[in-house]
This record gives C-alpha cells, sequence and structure tokens, in this order.
C-alpha cells in the first residue's frame, strides 16, 4: 500500500486537484477553467508517491450551542480520484485535516455529506438537519399590513448581524457567520436573478426580523389573461427568513403573502418543529426537502469547555471517551457545570463509556442520551451519569439553515 502524505494545497496542486473536484462531482471545461480563479488557501490534499489523489476544502465559522459560538471546521468538497477510491486515501486525508484543525483553534467539525460510511468511520455522526418549509403563498397567514416592512441594503448589515445572532444564540446549530459569509453566500447571486432584502423593526426602532430571498422559477399559472396554461412563475425562496417577535413574524408572513398574485410558494430553512407554523391557520406548511449533516468533537475537551450550558445547569458526569481515529481525545474525562459554568478535567478513569460519534450526537443536542444508550454509545455505570449528560445537553433541536 502507498504511504500517503496529507497537506495544504498549493498552487502547484492545482493541475491535478481541480479535475478531481470535476470527475468526482460532475462539470465541464468551463466549470474547470472557473476554478482557476478559486483560491486555495484552506484546502488540502492527500498525496502517494508525490501524486495528488484527492483534496478537500476547510471553512472556519462557528456553530452556537447553547448560547455560545464554537469555532468549527467545516468540511467540504471532499473528492478522491476514481482510481485511488477504496484504498484509504479519503480516511487519511480526513483524519489529519482533523488534526490540523483542532490544533488550529477549532474544536469542532461539521459537514454535510453525501455518503455517511467515510464520516462515521473517523468519528462523526448525525448532528442536526436543515429542513427546507414549503407553504403556497395563498395559505400564508394575512395580518393588517406590510407598510412596515422596508427594504435594506449593505449600510444596514450591523443591524441584521445583530438579529441574527440574537436569535442563533436561542438555538443549536446556527451558523455565527464569517462577514464574506454573508457576503458571498447569503447575498450573492448569478446574473439573472435579483436579491430581495427587507427587514421590521420595533416600535423603539430595532430591527425584529428579515427576509433575504431570490425568486426562484417554478411551475405555476400567470392570470389567464395574460398568458393561458401553466407557465414558469416564481417561488419565494429565502436564504433567511428571521424572526424574534411575533409582531416581525406576521409582518414578514403577510408581506410574502402580497406576492400571491403570481407567486407560488415560500420555501424557507426552520428547525424541526418550526415555531413559525403556529402562524398559519388552515393548511400546515410541509417540509420539502430535509437534509442531515454530522457533527465530529475534534478537541473533546475544548468542546466541551467551549459550548454554553442552562445558567440552570448543576451536573457532574464521569465518562471514558472511546475515540480510535484521534486517540489523543480518547481517556477519562470529568465535567462538573456549576451555574451554567463548565469545568473539564482528565481523570485516571471513568467507568461510563462513551463513542466519540455518540458523544457528538449529544453534544449538539441532536441525540437525548437516553437513546443514545438504546443506540450503545453510551454505556453509563449508574442512571446519574445519564441523566447528568441529559440535563448538560438539554436544549432545541439543532438546525442549520445554509448548505456548505
Ligand atoms: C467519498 C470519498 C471521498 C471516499 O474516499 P475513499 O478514499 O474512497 O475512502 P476510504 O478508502 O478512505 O474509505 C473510508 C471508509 O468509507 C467507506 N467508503 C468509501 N467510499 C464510500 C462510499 N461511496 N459509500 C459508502 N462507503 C464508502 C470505505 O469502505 C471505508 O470504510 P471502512 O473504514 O469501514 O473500511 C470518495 O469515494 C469520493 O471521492 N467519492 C465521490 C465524491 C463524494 O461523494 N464526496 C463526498 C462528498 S460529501
Amino acid at each position: 500500500m502507498t504511504a500517503l502524505d496529507v497537506r495544504p494545497m498549493t498552487e502547484n496542486d492545482r493541475d491535478a486537484a481541480f479535475p478531481i473536484y470535476m470527475e468526482a462531482f460532475g462539470g465541464g471545461p468551463e466549470d474547470l477553467a472557473g476554478a482557476a480563479e478559486l483560491p486555495i488557501a484552506d484546502r488540502w490534499v492527500v498525496t502517494g508517491e508525490g501524486k495528488v489523489l484527492g483534496a478537500l476544502r476547510l471553512l472556519r465559522f462557528a456553530h452556537y450551542f447553547g448560547g455560545v459560538a464554537v469555532p468549527a471546521a467545516g468540511i467540504a468538497a471532499v473528492a478522491v480520484s476514481p482510481q485511488a477510491r477504496g484504498r484509504g486515501a479519503g480516511a487519511t486525508l480526513m483524519r489529519e485535516v482533523l488534526r490540523a484543525s483542532a490544533a488550529d483553534g477549532m474544536p469542532l467539525s461539521t459537514l454535510y455529506m453525501s455518503t455517511m460510511a467515510p464520516y462515521r468511520g473517523v468519528g462523526y455522526e448525525v448532528a442536526g438537519v436543515r429542513n427546507r418549509y414549503r407553504a403556497p403563498l395563498t395559505t400564508l397567514p394575512r395580518s393588517n399590513d406590510s407598510s412596515n416592512v422596508e427594504p435594506w441594503t449593505d449600510d444596514g448589515l450591523d443591524e441584521i448581524v445583530q438579529c441574527h445572532r440574537r436569535i442563533a444564540a436561542t438555538q443549536n446549530g446556527l451558523i455565527d457567520r464569517p462577514n464574506d459569509w454573508w457576503t458571498k453566500r447569503i447575498f450573492g447571486v448569478p446574473s439573472n436573478k435579483f436579491l430581495y432584502r427587507y427587514l421590521v423593526r420595533d416600535g423603539g426602532g430595532v430591527v425584529r426580523g428579515y427576509a433575504v430571498y431570490t425568486q426562484h422559477p417554478e411551475p405555476g399559472h400567470f392570470p389567464d389573461s395574460w398568458t393561458p396554461g401553466d407557465e414558469d412563475v416564481y417561488a419565494l425562496a429565502m436564504r433567511d427568513f428571521m424572526w424574534e417577535t411575533p409582531e416581525a413574524a406576521r409582518a414578514l408572513l403577510n408581506f410574502a403573502a402580497d406576492h400571491w398574485s403570481v407567486g407560488t410558494n415560500i420555501y424557507w430553512s426552520g428547525p424541526p418543529g418550526d415555531p413559525l407554523l403556529t402562524f398559519f391557520r388552515d393548511r400546515l406548511p410541509v417540509v420539502d426537502t430535509s437534509y442531515m449533516w454530522m457533527a465530529r468533537l475534534t478537541d473533546v475537551a475544548g468542546c466541551l469547555t467551549a459550548r454554553g450550558y442552562s445558567p440552570g445547569v448543576d451536573i457532574t458526569a464521569e465518562f471514558t471517551v472511546e475515540d480510535a481515529t484521534l486517540p489523543d481525545n480518547a481517556g477519562a474525562y470529568r465535567l462538573e457545570v456549576s451555574h451554567g459554568k463548565p469545568t473539564v478535567e482528565r481523570i485516571d478513569k471513568a467507568a461510563t463509556t462513551v463513542d466519540v460519534r455518540g458523544l457528538a450526537a449529544m453534544y449538539t443536542s441532536s441525540m437525548h442520551p437516553y437513546d443514545a444508550v438504546r443506540a450503545g454509545f453510551l454505556r453509563p455505570d449508574k442512571d446519574e451519569t445519564t441523566d447528568a449528560l441529559a440535563a448538560a445537553f438539554a436544549g432545541p433541536a439543532p438546525w442549520l439553515i445554509e448548505f456548505f
């Protein structure tokens, strides 16, 4: 078996690495030419005998857990050349990038997967959802008017970021977005689309909700007097639909409803059991697509210390973490949370054992510790340990708005 080496991508790797992406994910000469402009910072390659066999991209951001943003390495565009697959290149690439990212101050890692096995193999577990809800515009609840809904521009971004952060800090999983995440991912649109941005303020002038969206072509009906039959009209595809008061939710929903005569549906990302559904009067919105994501604790002590805990939590739990991929994580820990403040210590031994994958699922509040016991991830020596972990990690079901 060829010795494998993992290192940051250099300009010299470009001609070998980007064709591997094209072959892995599809793409033609135009896409490859476009890739020549892509920055190579935070891209990594795995090589064998000096030849690039695969690559991935690391994204730096943070996820809110328990009210605190935990620095994370998002993993994207993992690709191994078809000739080199199934021989450990992907696993080696992942393992070494996880090691490097933990050392670089990112105790957590997350990703969206097209296949789970390679990521489970290096310690990831399903840790949350990205639900896209859909509702016909004609079923949206109506309120008095949309006159307090106003457009905003880049100049108003600070207020929007603050509103986003206030909401995100009450949820689990949502991303604390770096500035260029806003400008490129949330606001970036192809040349054939407009981006629409509207907000709602409360009586004191504070932004309490906002929407960022494009119009997405969808079969529907123009009024028959214009064009008979089915035509592509448009849906409102929300990139963000954020609200922190009932007034803001009602105003934004009414504003969206005002598009009903030509528009079809509204799509938005929301948590499981989205509280927005409580505003709908008759027809319930549906989950149009549901995509899961995975998490990995690359630095167990760092993760346990970094997340927030409810101020009412007072627990002590001792457990031994099993981690075959990153053995530095393996061993016994004591997690003590006092009035919501965590202390994490390495200890000699602990009778309760937990697989690092199960710990990721519990840490994100995706899997209740009772379920982790049922699934075989958590093997407690006494019920109190399970209950202590349940109290520590209790919180809203984790979700994400955007895809990466
Ligand atoms: C997914 C991919 C990166 C894996 O790379 P690889 O070098 O073949 O993976 P490895 O040889 O290191 O295998 C790691 C583990 O994953 C399993 N595995 C690899 N590819 C798999 C697949 N497509 N489906 C299911 N299991 C897979 C292997 O059996 C191995 O499991 P094991 O540890 O239990 O033996 C590679 O197949 C690829 O580039 N696929 C096309 C692009 C893609 O889907 N990328 C992922 C985007 S999220």
